[in-house]
C-alpha cells in the first residue's frame, strides 16, 4: 500500500498531468487506486469528467469518516476512483487552523481509506502551506515533477531545507524531470548536473503535444494515444515509481 503525493511549490510543471497519468496505470496493472484531487481548481477532476457532489466541501474532507467514502466516484476506468476537488478547497488551510494546525490531519483522515486502496495519489495544489506539510506527513513517496531550470532548483532547494527543519523524511523524496525540451541547452545542463543522483529518476517526460491534449479529450494521454512517445514516457516513469513504491511502502 501506498500513497503518493505529486507535489511541487512551483505550478504548471505537470503535477497533474502526472497523477492522471500515472493513476491510470497504475489501476490499469490491476491495483485498486483512489485518485484525491486536492486543488480547488479541480483540473483532475475536470480530466475526468467528475464534478464535485454538490454538499462536498473543505470541511467535510477535514471531518474525515464516511462523508469522504460518500464522495469518491467511479471514473470510466475499472480501479481507478477519485475524490473530486471543491472549490471551497481554497479555504482548506484556514479550515486546518480549526484542528489546532494539524500537521498529521489529512494522514488521519486517509486512513481508512488505505485498507480499501492499494495506491492512493494525491494531486497537489502549487504552495507550501499547512496543507502542503498536512501532505507531506501523509505521504509515504513525494514525487516532484521538476522542469530542468535553475529557478526549478532554488524552489527545489527550499523545499529540502523545510523537509530538514520539519523533520519530514527526506527519504520519500523523488524528483523527475517534466515538460524536458531536448533542444534548450539549459534543460540538458539541469539534466546532467542532476543524473546519477539518489532518488532522481531516470526517465523524463518530454514536452509534447499529446499531454496538451488530454484537455481538448478530458482523457489520459493513455487512452488518447496509447502508443504515442507521451504514452511511453508515463509506462516507463510508472516502472521506476513502482520500484520506489516497493522501497518506501507500508506492509499491510
Ligand atoms: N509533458 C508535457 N508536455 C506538454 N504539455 C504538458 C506536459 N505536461 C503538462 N502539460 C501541459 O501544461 C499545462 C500544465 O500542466 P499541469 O496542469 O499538469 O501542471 P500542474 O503542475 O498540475 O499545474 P498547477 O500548478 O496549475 O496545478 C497543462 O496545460 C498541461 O496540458
Ligand atoms: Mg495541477
Amino acid at each position: 500500500m501506498a500513497i503518493i503525493a505529486v507535489y511541487n511549490i512551483k505550478g504548471g510543471v505537470g503535477k497533474t498531468a502526472t497523477s492522471v497519468n500515472l493513476a491510470y496505470l497504475s489501476a490499469e496493472s490491476g491495483k485498486r487506486t483512489l485518485l484525491c484531487d486536492m486543488d480547488p481548481q479541480g483540473s483532475a477532476s475536470y480530466y475526468f469528467r467528475i464534478k464535485p457532489p454538490k454538499k462536498f466541501s473543505a470541511e467535510k474532507l477535514l471531518k474525515g469518516g464516511k462523508g469522504i467514502a460518500k464522495n469518491i466516484r467511479g471514473t470510466d476506468y475499472p480501479d481507478l476512483d477519485l475524490l473530486p476537488a471543491d472549490f471551497t478547497y481554497r479555504n482548506l488551510d484556514l479550515a486546518l487552523d480549526d484542528f489546532k494546525k494539524s500537521t498529521q490531519r489529512i494522514s488521519k483522515i486517509l486512513r481508512p481509506l488505505t485498507r480499501e486502496y492499494d495506491h492512493i495519489f494525491l494531486d497537489c495544489p502549487p504552495n507550501i502551506t499547512l496543507l502542503s506539510e498536512n501532505i507531506f506527513n501523509a505521504a509515504d513517496l513525494l514525487l516532484i515533477p521538476f522542469i530542468p531550470t535553475t529557478l526549478s532548483l532554488l524552489s527545489f532547494e527550499q523545499l529540502l531545507s523545510f523537509f530538514k527543519k520539519s523533520n519530514i523524511d527526506r527519504k520519500k523524496l523523488y524528483l523527475f524531470f517534466s515538460m524536458v525540451e531536448r533542444r534548450k541547452r539549459m534543460h540538458l545542463d539541469m539534466m546532467q548536473r542532476f543524473a546519477g543522483r539518489k532518488r532522481v529518476l531516470r526517465q523524463p517526460i518530454p514536452f509534447l503535444a499529446d499531454v496538451e491534449k488530454m484537455g481538448i479529450h478530458r482523457k489520459p494521454v493513455l487512452e488518447i494515444a496509447p502508443s504515442s512517445a507521451a504514452a511511453r514516457s508515463y509506462r516507463l516513469l510508472w516502472r521506476e515509481v513502482k520500484k520506489a513504491i516497493n522501497k518506501t511502502g507500508r506492509k499491510r
